[in-house]
Order: structure tokens, then sequence, then C-alpha cells
């Protein structure tokens, strides 16, 4: 099982321009889609888990749950904790065998106290092999803050990376999470913190771009979700070409799941064994997954780090 530090997969995706997709699942299901999605365009992934989905899906066993579903995966990819919201949390990922974890201090936090939160984190995650992503500016949305998408200030993003020994960081560059981004990307300051930290590596969330088909299905099967707006692919391409090292899909990959769940289950009112309706949402991520990684990230091919 090549289960690996982002670290490596950061170095390589920097050299070689080119981003590595961080998927949200909530089940072992959804895992092997994205791993086999992986796999079949070589592409290095990671496997992001946030604090819900990680105590749905049984902390404690998920690093041995994968295990025994990637046996014959080939491609490297990484178990990361998405928006940890304390130490004790990422301590229990790392302990378990994540490779990565995210500190998410929140946005009520001083600059000197998200700097020490981070440390702490930082220092336990290098004593145990496992890598940080810190998070500066406001990430805000559905998932934490206010859903304006604030802006990171490059000066306090170097002063930031400095101090906290983080291995990457997760800037807001106008990208929030959840259905309604209303983005207005500031590709400018992302170059001016690539100038101030070169080949430091950088994370966007609220990355999705949601895709209308899914939600046309979405709402034609019984959903209830309008006005959804996202972050054209072609803006995702850009913010990859510029260096962006990790670009984080949540919102695209359980609406893809979940809109291929309804259908399948509206379609077929008189069947009953679960792969009837689990199937066509497990094909739903994968191809997601693939187009993503093929087609936006470019990280196809490149499985092998060099
Ligand atoms: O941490 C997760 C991501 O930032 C998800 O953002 O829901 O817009 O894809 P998204
Ligand atoms: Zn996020």
């Amino acid at each position: 099982m090549p289960l690996v530090n982002t670290k490596q997969m950061f170095e390589d995706a920097y050299r070689n321009h080119y981003a590595v997709g961080a998927f949200n699942v909530d089940s072992i299901a959804m895992i092997q889609a994205l791993l086999a999605a992986a796999e079949d365009v070589a592409s290095p992934v990671i496997i992001s888990v946030s604090k819900g989905s990680r105590a749905f899906m049984h902390p404690g066993n998920i690093k041995e749950a994968i295990e025994c579903v990637s046996k014959d995966i080939t491609v490297p990819f990484a178990l990361h904790l998405d928006h940890g919201d304390s130490f004790a949390l990422c301590k229990d990922c790392i302990d378990e065998g994540f490779t990565s974890v995210m500190m998410d201090c929140g946005d009520d936090v001083s600059f000197d106290e998200r700097v020490r939160l981070t440390k702490e984190v930082a220092d336990y995650a290098h004593d145990h092999g496992a890598a940080v992503e810190g998070e500066l500016g406001e990430l805000g949305g559905e998932q934490g803050g206010s859903g304006s998408g604030g802006y990171s200030d490059p000066d306090a993003v170097a002063e930031f990376v400095t101090r906290s020994g983080v291995d990457s960081l997760a800037i807001s560059v106008g990208t929030c999470h959840g259905m309604r981004k209303h983005v207005r990307l500031e590709f400018g300051l992302l170059e001016e913190m690539m100038r101030l930290l070169p080949d430091f590596p950088f994370v966007l969330h609220g990355s999705s771009t949601i895709n209308n088909e899914f939600l046309d299905d979405f709402n034609a099967y019984g959903g209830d979700i309008h006005g959804a707006v996202g972050v054209p692919e072609e803006q995702l391409r850009k913010i990859v070409r510029l260096g962006v090292c990790k670009v984080n899909i949540g919102t695209d990959f359980r609406v893809a799941y979940v809109s291929a769940l309804r259908k399948s289950l509206a379609l077929n009112p008189s069947r009953f064994e679960p792969r009837t309706f689990l199937a066509p949402a497990q094909k739903a991520i994968y191809e997601l997954a693939r187009h993503k990684m093929a087609d936006v990230f470019d990280s196809k091919d490149h499985k092998i780090f060099h």
C-alpha cells in the first residue's frame, strides 16, 4: 500500500507543475472509487477525511480499513485530516496512521495564538513522520467562517509559515466552502505569496465547480438545492499553473455521489439490493475524480515521483 506523506507529493507536484487533488470521503466505498480513479490515470491522490467523516467511519481503524482495500493500488496516496480543530484531534489522527493533518484554528484566534496552536501540532507531527497543513486567511462558507471568503495577507503568510513550521498552507485568494461561492479569485495575491515563499506548497480550499449536470439530476429526483455557484475549471487550471500544489474538492464529490444515488433510487422502485443504488453513485465519483486529476489538476501519469 503506497501510503505516503504529503511532503513528498508536494515536492514532486511543485517541480512538475501539477496539483494533487484532495477529495472528501465519507466511507470506505468512496475511498475505493477514489483510489480506482487515481490508479486508472496513474495519479497521486489525497484521501481527505473531516472530523465528522472520521467519526462516522469508525475512528481508530480507518488506516487499517484502507490497507485492506488498497492491496492492488500502486499510485501514491496520503490520508489527510481535513479541518482538524484541536491538537487532540490532530494527535489522535497522527497516532492512527494519518500521514497529514490540517490544523484549522478558526477565524477568532489572534495571529500569535494561531502560530502557537499550529506549531504545537507541527512539532508533534514531525516527530511522528506526518505533515501539517496550516491555514491563514478566512476560508469561509458552510464548513466554517463567515462565507465571504476573505483574502490572505502575503506578509502575514510568510511570517506564519516561518514561525509555525507548517509543511503547506491553506490560503484564501477568494474561494469559500460550499454551494454559493461568488468567487473573485485574486491571482496577483497568490503570485505575491509565491514570490515571498518560492517552492512552498500552497493549498486551495473551496474549489468545487458545482457541475450543473449533477445538480439537475439532484433536483430532478427529489433534491432541493438552487442558486449554486462554483469555481470555473478554467480558473482552477490557472491556479494549478501558478503553482498551487493541493486542490480540495468536497462539494462536487458529495453532490456527484448523492445525485447518482437519488436517480438510481427513483428509477428502480422495485429493486432492493443496495448495490443497485450504490454502484452508480460509486461510478459518478470515480468519473468526477478521474476527470479532475486528468483534465484539471494535470496529475495524470505522475505516480512516480521525480
Ligand atoms: O476542505 C474541504 C474543501 O475546502 C471543500 O471545498 O466543498 O468547495 O469543494 P468545496
Ligand atoms: Zn476546506
